[in-house]
């Protein structure tokens, strides 16, 4: 055995994910079974159709590189419906979100402001992973790819038509993600998968925002960041009038200390934090 060295090494749970470089996902149907992605699958040039099975023998469906985590049917309230028309997706960025945030802060806040916020806070690193929670036509895990495109991006939304829309901008900007059909209230990832996770807009249209947030505590590595932008509780009556009808619809406000009360529990804390007018955005990390 001369000239033979054994190095013996100790991997942490937290990093297997990332030495192995393949996306692992948990199975939905057996909490401790894992499941390769082949990396193609996030190759949005080149359409991939097929299934992946865990060794359980349970099957999902990969469409249009749309891996299909979300095997039983689910209940939406009326704003989260309305994610599932394909006219919303369709329209969903151009129309309003690229000028959501100067409508909803009442001052000019172009897009593109918003980028370099999120570039800022979540720093995405070569080989690192990072997560788009609720990510509608994943403008968020497009931008940091776009920005570090050695990065490793996954965008999660339970609509079918909003992974779609998001394949196509970003095959359209020669963007790779992973895209997956999945419920933020269980994520098909093991603990400590991701060193960024993302959230913008979507606090406020879950039905269960506690159980997505300690979802999103769970996946997130010890060291990791959680971007968030959401609304808060307007401050003017018509604001307020305005939103209270929203509620009827499904959404939710907090005011800031609700919000950092709730992102506490979930066992997060505040690094950094401002609002625009009812916009919010923070930056989270593991308590
Ligand atoms: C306001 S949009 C967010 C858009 C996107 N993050 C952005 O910055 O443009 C909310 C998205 O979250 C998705 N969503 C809501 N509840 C979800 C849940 N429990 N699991 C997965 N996706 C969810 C909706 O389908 C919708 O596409």
């Amino acid at each position: 055995m001369e000239g033979l060295r054994v190095v013996q090494l100790t991997v942490h749970p937290e990093n297997s994910v990332l030495l192995n470089m393949k996306l692992q996902v948990r199975s939905p149907r057996h909490d401790r079974e894992v499941i390769e992605i082949p990396s193609k699958v996030s190759k949005l040039a080149t359409p991939f159709n097929g299934s992946i099975a865990s060794a359980k023998g349970d099957e999902y469906k990969i469409t249009n590189n749309v891996i299909d985590l979300l095997p039983d049917e689910l209940e939406y309230s009326i704003a989260q419906s309305t994610n599932h028309w394909k006219l919303t997706a369709s329209v969903y960025e151009d129309l309003w979100r690229k000028r959501s945030l100067s409508l909803l802060t009442g001052e000019e806040f172009p897009i593109e402001k918003e980028q370099e916020l999120l570039i800022e806070w979540m720093n995405p690193q070569p080989q690192k992973w990072y997560l788009d929670v609720g990510c509608s036509t994943a403008l968020y895990a497009r931008t940091l790819k776009k920005h570090e495109p050695k990065s490793e991006q996954v965008a999660v939304d339970f609509s079918d038509v909003m992974l779609q829309e998001a394949r196509l901008k970003a095959e359209a900007e020669q963007v790779d993600l992973y895209l997956v059909k999945a419920d933020g209230r269980n994520l098909p990832f093991f603990a400590g998968t991701f060193d960024g996770l993302s959230m913008g807009g979507t606090l406020n249209e879950l039905t269960d925002e506690l159980k997505v947030l300690y979802e999103c505590r769970r996946v997130l590595k010890s060291d990791g960041t959680l971007f968030m932008m959401h609304l808060i509780k307007a401050g003017s009556w018509y604001g307020r009038l305005f939103q209270e009808s929203a509620e009827w619809g499904g959404l939710q406000f907090w005011s800031v200390d609700e919000s950092n009360l709730l992102f506490r529990r979930a066992g997060f804390k505040v690094e950094e934090q401002f609002t625009k007018g009812i916009v919010c955005f923070t930056k989270l990390k593991p308590n």
